[in-house]
């Protein structure tokens, strides 16, 4: 891959309530934003294990964000306020492992927020776009074998949000 075509492989964990549905609205509302992130829906940022952002960056993200509701409005009290403790400690640790800070990001956006969820993806894309690949899958092959580990972990959170009959 040469350098003036790298795009950006974004992980997103986006919160059930607040922050898909602002998605959503993105999307209805025909926001134009970067298009590299696969969104993974999740009931709460506070699900988000930090093994999920291990994962996404070993299987070939480039950059991951976990977005929620904003302090204070989380649907299951306070499990946000888990998810900013939990991203202060993986960022940390993920910079002493040589991924830079501006690859991982915590976001917060209501349902209302559409265009700041935008807004926020579009500065995580260009921020690791101006980075380069992180280059951690040494073992994948760029390309097809990359895009298929990654649509693997979207298809495995998804079977994990469905709710048997
Ligand atoms: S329900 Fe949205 S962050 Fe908890």
């Amino acid at each position: 891959m040469s350098e003036g075509t790298f795009e950006p492989k974004i992980i997103g964990f986006l919160c059930n309530w607040c922050s898909y549905r602002a998605a959503d609205l993105a999307g209805t509302s025909r926001l134009i934003y970067a298009p590299n992130a696969r969104m993974i829906r999740v009931m709460c940022s506070g699900r988000v294990d930090p093994t999920f952002v291990l994962k996404a960056y070993s299987l070939g993200a480039d950059g991951v964000f976990v977005a929620g509701c904003h302090p204070g409005e989380c649907h299951y009290v306070e499990q946000n306020y888990k998810a900013m403790r939990r991203f202060l400690m993986l960022r940390y640790t993920l910079e002493r492992l040589g991924v830079e800070s501006e690859r991982f990001r915590l976001i917060w956006a209501s349902a209302a927020e559409g265009r700041q969820l935008a807004q926020a993806i579009d500065e995580l894309v260009e921020g690791v776009r101006a980075l380069g690949p992180l280059a951690w899958p040494r073992h994948l092959v760029a390309g097809a074998e990359q895009e298929a580990a990654l649509d693997k972990i979207v298809h495995e959170h998804a079977e994990a949000m469905e709710i048997p009959a």
